[in-house]
C-alpha cells in the first residue's frame, strides 16, 4: 500500500513544495517512488495557483533539485485523502488542527523537524521576508528532515 505523505506550510510556495520536491527526489533515488507518493499544501489562500517562489527555486537548483508544482489550500478533505500531514512550523501545525475540532485526525499531524537527524531546530523557518541564506537553510534543513522521515518509514 502507498503511504501518502502531505507536506503544509503556509502560503504553499516555499517550505513545502521544497519539502514535496526534496522528498520525490530522495524517493526516486532511493527505487521508493510506487510505495510512498508526496502533495504539498497552505494553511493560506494568500497564493493559489501561483509557483513555487523564485528565490527558493534557485536555492534547491544548487542543491540539484527542480521545484515544480501550483500552491493549493489545505482542506479538511486532506485529513482523509492523507496519511501523515507534515507541518513545516508550530504556526502551520495548530492552524492545522484547529481543523479537526474532534481530533480525530491529530495522530495523523506531525512537525517536520521531528525527523531531522543532525539539526535541532523545532520549525522550518519561514524564508520569504529574510535573505537568500534563509532560503538555503530551508533545503539544508529539508534534506535532513526528509531523510529521517523516509528512514523511519521505511523501519515501519
Ligand atoms: P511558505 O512561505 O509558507 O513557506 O510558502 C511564505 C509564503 C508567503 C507568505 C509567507 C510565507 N506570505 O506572507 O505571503
Amino acid at each position: 500500500m502507498t503511504t501518502r505523505l502531505l507536506f503544509v506550510c503556509l502560503g504553499n510556495i516555499c517550505r513545502s513544495p521544497s519539502a514535496e520536491n526534496i522528498m520525490n527526489y530522495l524517493l526516486e533515488q532511493q527505487g521508493l517512488h510506487s510505495k510512498i507518493s508526496c502533495d504539498s499544501a497552505g494553511t493560506s489562500s494568500y497564493h493559489i495557483g501561483s509557483s513555487p517562489d523564485s528565490r527558493m527555486a534557485a536555492a534547491a537548483k544548487k542543491r540539484g533539485i527542480n521545484l515544480v508544482g501550483s500552491a493549493r489550500q489545505f482542506t479538511v478533505s486532506d485529513f482523509e485523502a492523507f496519511d501523515v500531514i507534515l507541518a513545516m512550523d508550530d504556526s502551520n501545525y495548530r492552524n492545522i488542527l484547529s481543523l479537526d475540532p474532534s481530533g480525530q485526525y491529530a495522530h495523523k499531524v506531525k512537525l517536520m523537524c521531528e525527523f531531522c537527524q543532525k539539526y535541532p531546530d523545532r520549525d522550518v523557518p519561514d524564508p520569504y521576508y529574510g535573505g537568500a541564506d534563509g532560503f538555503d537553510y530551508v533545503i539544508d534543513l529539508l534534506m535532513d528532515a526528509c531523510g529521517g522521515l523516509l528512514q523511519e518509514l521505511g523501519e515501519e
